[in-house]
């Protein structure tokens, strides 16, 4: 094929071809032929760089002329194919009438939360990852340096599923071990934090590394305005040589501000985690009263201040469970409450609205 392949004589053979085609299968292989991958108009731009320089530019012009023509007659094919279709259904479809509307759906706040809030710390270099809801009591606690006889271990502050042999029913298990907890806590449950994934993070990877990790947790709690048995975290995770407690307050400086404006401010509260250490609970300034502007404030109590996550310094023996050399590395972790973050954002005072399905409220965001 070449420049002198004749471009009219081409278009005239096809579309007497076309007149010829009644179904739209025929007219899909029609199609295919020639504007195809492989297809006439494929092959004939294939063979421009071949020409001589001064013939290209006539012979691409053909070419992409004759391109346009094709796309005209099978898009007008196929309205023909469609209408004569209807038309053989001697009447019985009334194309006047008005369609089925498609209702577009949007993200649900607590996603678009978890978006927004995973945006910002991908900005800062971190990687989003997920982890199963259903975890092993070690990644839960003991991974965690969650000692045994802690209360947050207990069957009133963990769901606790069947195991093996073993049911796990509510007091069934066994207060003190004494020996390795290893092989006892092989038990499963469903996480009651995001932080197992600190544990399942450091067992595949090397340092350095940024996580974060949103998801669903579990917790035996009543439900009422402020306590849902399931709600969402974010956790985070920075380990390298290095790291240093300002890395984790400049970080969390950032999403803060990102997340609530820049005229936010924050506090770090000493606090204890057995997984941290140094641990603080993070507050940010009260947005709904300004800091103690307004006077009787229900959503901080009038105290000016709310907490939003817990964080710290990986603790050394989470380092040493994981494998990780404690003396080599350091890091920090904070776990936040997706849904509190979401009320603040949205001045939305009860946390079962986010879980009714209830379309009025919804929709408003
Ligand atoms: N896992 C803790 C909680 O659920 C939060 C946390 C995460 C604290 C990471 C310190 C470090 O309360």
């Amino acid at each position: 094929m070449s420049a002198d392949v004749d471009i009219n004589a081409l278009q005239a053979q096809i579309e007497a071809q076309i007149q010829n085609i009644n179904s739209s299968q025929a007219l899909e292989e029609f199609r295919l032929k020639y504007l195809g991958r492989k297809g006439l108009v494929a092959q004939l731009t294939g063979t421009i760089s071949g020409l001589a320089p001064q013939e290209r530019g006539s012979f691409g012009q053909r070419v992409n002329a004759l391109k346009e023509k094709l796309i005209a007659i099978i898009a007008e094919k196929q309205n023909a194919l469609a209408l004569s279709a209807v038309e053989s259904m001697g009447g019985q479809v009334d194309i006047g009438m008005p369609g089925i509307a498609q209702e577009l759906g949007r993200l649900h706040p607590l996603t678009q939360v978890i978006d927004e809030v995973c945006a910002i710390f991908s900005q800062m270099g971190f990687s989003v990852v997920e982890g199963p809801e259903v975890e092993t009591e070690y990644n839960n606690f003991t991974g965690l340096n969650i000692p045994l006889e802690h209360p947050s271990r207990d069957v009133f502050d963990t769901f606790y599923l069947k195991s093996g042999d073993r049911p796990l029913v509510l007091g069934s298990r066994p207060k003190k071990f004494t020996q390795d907890p290893r092989p006892d806590t092989q038990h499963l449950l469903l996480r009651s934090h995001t932080s197992p994934m600190q544990v399942r993070v450091m067992q595949s990877r090397q340092p350095p590394l940024a996580v974060v990790v949103p998801g669903r947790v579990y917790r035996p709690d009543a439900v009422d305005a402020s306590h849902s048995f399931m709600f969402h975290q974010i956790e985070g995770l920075m380990v390298d040589e290095g790291i240093r407690f300002s890395d984790l307050k400049g970080v969390l400086e950032v999403f803060a501000k990102a997340v609530f404006g820049q005229d936010i401010k924050m506090r770090f509260r000493p606090h204890f985690f057995p997984f941290t250490e140094p641990s603080a609970e993070v507050d940010i300034s009260c947005i709904i009263c300004n800091r103690g502007q307004k006077k009787h404030c229900s959503v901080c109590q009038d105290k000016g201040w709310l907490e939003i996550l817990g964080s710290g310094m990986v603790h050394p023996n989470v380092f040493k469970q994981a494998g990780y050399n404690s003396k080599k590395y350091t890091g920090f972790a904070f776990g936040m409450g997706v849904e509190r973050i979401a009320m603040l954002k949205y001045g939305i005072d009860d946390i079962r609205l986010f879980f009714e399905n209830d379309l009025r409220f919804l929709k408003q965001f």
